[in-house]
């Protein structure tokens, strides 16, 4: 049998998610509840508006979410119905996880590798930059913008956390090598990516394959499966929006942009450069959403 030492961080890596008695974060029972309830084809609004309303915390932090700038309505939202009835209840289902999750990691120490809280504004921004996409581009996906732009760095989380020794070494070794992306280094020295760690993550906690899939692939288009590819391609664009307004830090440096990928949402090159500045105007409502997360 192979000793600790011996293991690779992908091999430590499918033992830690798979080893129910190690201490990768849990969702909290409400979490759980929320998504079995939001898969549930006959659950309606009051059911799901009962599930939140049990827990204090987390309808004061939706509210307080829903009612920031990001969602943009003229009067305030009171109440969890309310919000449900005016956002939408994917965007609710999409608020309370995205924010429980902020909140399972939030506090953890970063040890000084990436800022967390750079990483989290990045990720925020993530969601805008997505959502002028989806604008732009007409389409809408099942899941929301703003829980992709959320979930799709949280692999970087689990590594700092972690595997914070082996994770300092694939960040110097980045900035050394100076022209190689982050994901690309993280396979080359640990053997996994964060973008397939955030999906064992997911997976284990029963997030449907819509969010999974196409988080797992948003740095590896030409692997993706078709029915995830314009997701994928979505959440790869507003990666590089992001990069380039230089919204948050996300701890990778060097930052591609993939003109195919654009080319194939059906936008041109010209209208990234407009989406760059409406997303530099976003600026200060992206730190209006982390506070409100907080
Ligand atoms: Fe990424
Ligand atoms: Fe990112």
């Amino acid at each position: 049998m192979k000793r600790d030492n011996d293991l690779s961080i992908r091999e430590k890596v499918v033992d830690l998610i798979r080893n129910k008695s190690t201490s990768l974060p849990t969702l909290p029972v409400v979490i759980n509840n929320i998504i079995i309830t939001a898969k549930n084809d006959k659950t309606t609004a009051a059911d799901l508006a009962g599930f939140i309303a049990n827990d204090q915390t987390l309808s004061a932090r939706i509210l307080k979410i829903a009612n920031s700038v990001y969602y943009g309505q003229p009067k305030e939202i009171d109440s969890i119905t309310r919000a449900i009835i005016v956002i939408g209840f994917k965007e609710i289902v999409s608020i309370a996880l995205g924010s429980e999750i902020f909140k399972t990691f939030s506090t953890k120490n970063s040890y000084n590798m990436i800022d967390m809280n750079e990483l989290w504004k990045h990720s925020i921004a993530v969601g805008f930059a997505f959502r002028h996409l989806e604008k732009k581009t007409r389409m809408s996906f099942t899941e929301s913008a703003m829980l992709s732009g959320l979930l799709h760095d949280i692999g970087k989380i689990i590594f700092i956390l972690y595997f914070p020794k082996d994770y300092e070494a694939v960040l110097e070794e980045q900035r050394r090598a100076d022209d190689v992306p982050l994901d690309v280094m993280e396979r080359k020295m640990l053997g996994i990516d964060h973008s397939e760690m955030a999906y064992l993550l997911m997976k284990q906690w029963n997030f449907p394959a819509n969010i999974n899939l196409p988080i797992r692939f948003h740095h590896n288009l030409s692997e993706c499966p078709f029915e995830h590819l314009n997701m994928a391609t979505m959440i790869n664009i507003a990666d590089y929006l992001c990069h380039r307004c230089g919204i948050g830090f996300s701890g990778n440096l060097v930052i591609e942009r993939h003109d195919s990928a654009i080319t194939g949402l059906g936008l041109s090159i010209e209208s990234i450069d407009t989406i760059v500045h409406e997303l530099e105007e976003d600026r200060p409502q992206v730190d209006g959403f982390l506070e409100a997360m907080a």
